[in-house]
Order: C-alpha cells, then structure tokens, then sequence
C-alpha cells in the first residue's frame, strides 16, 4: 500500500448509490485540485450493477482491485428487481462477499448527532442532544458466515393428515476465542481514543458463543485497565440504547447483535442519510459506506442525501489513508452546509426547503473550498 499515491477503489453499487457517488467523487476532485491530495481512483462493479452485467454480484475483477487498493469507498446495493435472483446471486451476497474476502472483521458504526438536526430524531431532544456513540460489530463470523443447512427431516404430521415431508432449515452461531478477541481489541482501542468506557452485548445467559464471547472480553480487558469495561445482554441493550442512549461510548459486539443494534442507533439521530461506517482488517485496509441501503424507491431522482457516502469518504481519509486533515476539512465543510440550513428531504422538516442530491454535493465542495 503507498500512502503517497494511494489508491481508492469506488463501488457505486445500485439505487441511489450512482447518484450519491458522484457526490463524493466530486469532493475527491476538489481534495486534489486544491487541497494536496495526491490520490488515484477507479471503478469497480458490485451488487445488483454486477448481476446485470456479469452474472454475479462480486465478480472476481471486483476483488482483485479491492485487494489491490488502499481503500475501498462503497454507496450501497439492492433492491427489488433482484428479489427472485436465487440467494447466493443477490446484491447482499456481493456485500458479504467482499467484506469476507478483504477480512473486513471491524465494522466501526458511529451514531452522532448533528446539532442542527436534532428535531429530527424520534426521541425526546434532552435524550439525544450531543449524543456520540460507536458500535463496533463483528463482521465476518458469527450466524452471518456459520454452517447453514435446509434438510427435510421426517413426515410432518398435523392432526389427521400427514404432509409428505417436515423442512428444516438451520443456520449457526459460532464464534472462536481468536474471533472475539480481535475484535474486542478493536472495541477497546476504540474506546481508549474515545471517553474510555466500553459495553460489551451478548447473550450468555442462554447461548454458548456469548459465554465464550463474555470470557475471552475479560480477559482481553486485562491489557486495558484504562478502560471501563461493562456487559450487557442484547434485549437490554436495545432497551437501554432506546431509554437512554448516552449511556453508552463505544458498544462491542457480534454480527447479527450489531446489524440489529447498529439501525436502531441510526435512527437515535433520526437521520441515517447522515451516517457513515467503516469495516477494517488487520492491514488497515478498510472498506467504507454509508449505514444506509440503496433506497430504490428514490434513486433516480435526485431526492438522496449524499452526506453519508461524503462522511464515508472523511473516514476513509481518517482511518485507512492517515490524512487526519483532510478529513477534518470534509467533516467542518458538511457541518457548514448544515449550519447553512441546506436540507435534503429525509432531513428537512416541514415547511423547510429542499435540496437535490448535487445541489448538496456542490454545497460541500464550496465549502470545502472556503476554508
Ligand atoms: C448492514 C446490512 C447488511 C447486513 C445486509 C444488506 C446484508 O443490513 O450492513 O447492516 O445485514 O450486514
Ligand atoms: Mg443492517
């Protein structure tokens, strides 16, 4: 990886993926012309975009560049038209496929509360006001990558009449020790960097993988005595990130306990157009997307909020790139536009005027420039 030249590979994936990439690809040509950033960046094809044109939704061409990049920059895939595809070509596959074939295990899912929006969020403002917490999931083990299996079991019997056949179809929740401790490292590096307080989810009073989960956290805890480190089953933990959210700093926990967690802290700040995220190896390496999907319903139409995919591209800059600085410039330029009362739909309020997808983009870009 060259840090001097480094290069981006941009998945622009399906719905209003296109739309919101062009946005960012229009900061990365400002950073370049006038803010010192020397990189390179190409395309690539994933999701429903790659079913269409090849067959399959990450073509092998696909990897080769991300595992050749510095960084990957992804919008989003899906939607409807692929709802019949069988299961192993759908958009979400390309998605899973790529976060295992990178060993994107640290998926870094910050929910923050921008200021200027915080009517937007469904609850009270004096439970969110300045909220800032981080989860960090699990992304390549657990029931998402477990042994799964549909079997036909017996004859299924209900009342007088027998059914020719009983299905059943199982998936797995395993986790190793090596798993768990990597990422619980991750959790509490993160938190060292942040306010120091780290809740580990799971579910030990009734699963096996949480008992193990549970164990190998406290001793991981051992080389970070600096860390305040607490445990939370997950249906509490739902409960609590709804009843009172600043509780928490940085939230550690497994793949599906985190996609389950992680939509209900985007929606604390009422504004998940606004979210970015961040899925890491262990070189660094990172692939980064907004939380959220591709919103078929919209694309097209100019109705997208570009600023999760233009903080997407302020992590990149920040974790896999090491330009602190560059990234700070992106972050203050699209707190400035927000400061400014430039509004997309989904985080306008009523009565409040509304901006196309590329107006914001442009707002970003004249900011950026202005300071
Ligand atoms: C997410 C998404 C994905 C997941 C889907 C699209 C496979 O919900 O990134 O949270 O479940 O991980
Ligand atoms: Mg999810």
């Amino acid at each position: 990886m060259s840090q001097q030249n480094p290069k981006i590979l941009i998945l622009p994936g399906d719905g209003i993926g296109p739309e919101i990439t062009k946005e960012a690809e229009k900061v990365l040509q400002a950073l370049r012309a006038r803010h010192g950033f020397a990189a390179t960046w190409t395309h690539g094809l994933i999701g429903g975009a790659a079913y269409d044109d090849c067959g399959e939704p990450l073509p092998a061409a696909t990897l080769e560049a991300a595992r050749d990049a510095d960084a990957v920059l992804m919008a989003a895939v899906g939607g409807p038209k692929y709802d019949l595809a069988p299961r192993e070509l759908r958009p979400e596959r390309g998605l899973l496929a790529i976060r295992a074939g990178l060993g994107l295990y640290a998926n870094l899912r910050p929910a923050l509360l921008f200021p200027q929006l915080a009517a937007a969020s469904s609850l009270k403002a004096e439970l969110v006001a300045d909220l800032d917490l981080l989860i960090v999931r699990e992304l390549t083990g657990g029931i998402y990558f477990g042994k799964r299996e549909s079997v036909v079991e017996a004859d299924y019997q209900v009342g007088e009449i027998t059914l020719p056949s009983a299905r059943v179809s199982r998936d797995t929740e395993a986790y190793s020790d090596f798993e768990i401790a990597r990422i619980a490292k991750s959790g509490f590096e993160a938190a060292r960097l942040r306010n120091k307080r780290l809740c580990s989810v799971d579910k030990a009073n009734v699963l096996e993988s949480s008992q193990l989960w549970r164990e190998v956290v406290i001793e991981v805890a051992k080389e970070y005595p600096d860390v305040e480190l607490s445990h939370l089953y997950v249906d509490n933990a739902a409960m609590q990130l709804v009843r009172a959210p600043k509780q928490f700093d940085v939230i550690v926990t497994s793949n599906l306990f985190g996609d389950i967690l992680s939509d209900i802290a985007a929606q604390l700040t009422g504004s998940i157009g606004m979210l970015p995220s961040a899925s890491l190896n262990e070189r660094g390496q990172g692939l980064y997307e907004p939380i959220h999907g591709s919103a078929p319903d919209i694309a097209g139409q100019q109705l997208a909020n570009p600023l999760a995919m233009i903080l997407s591209l302020a992590m990149l800059l920040r974790y896999s790139l090491k330009r602190a600085d560059l990234a700070d410039k992106v972050a203050a330029a699209v707190r400035a536009v927000l400061a400014d009362g430039l509004r997309t739909a989904d985080i306008a309020r009523a009565g409040e005027a509304r901006v196309s997808t590329s107006a914001m983009g442009d707002a970003v870009v004249t900011a950026l420039n202005s300071n």
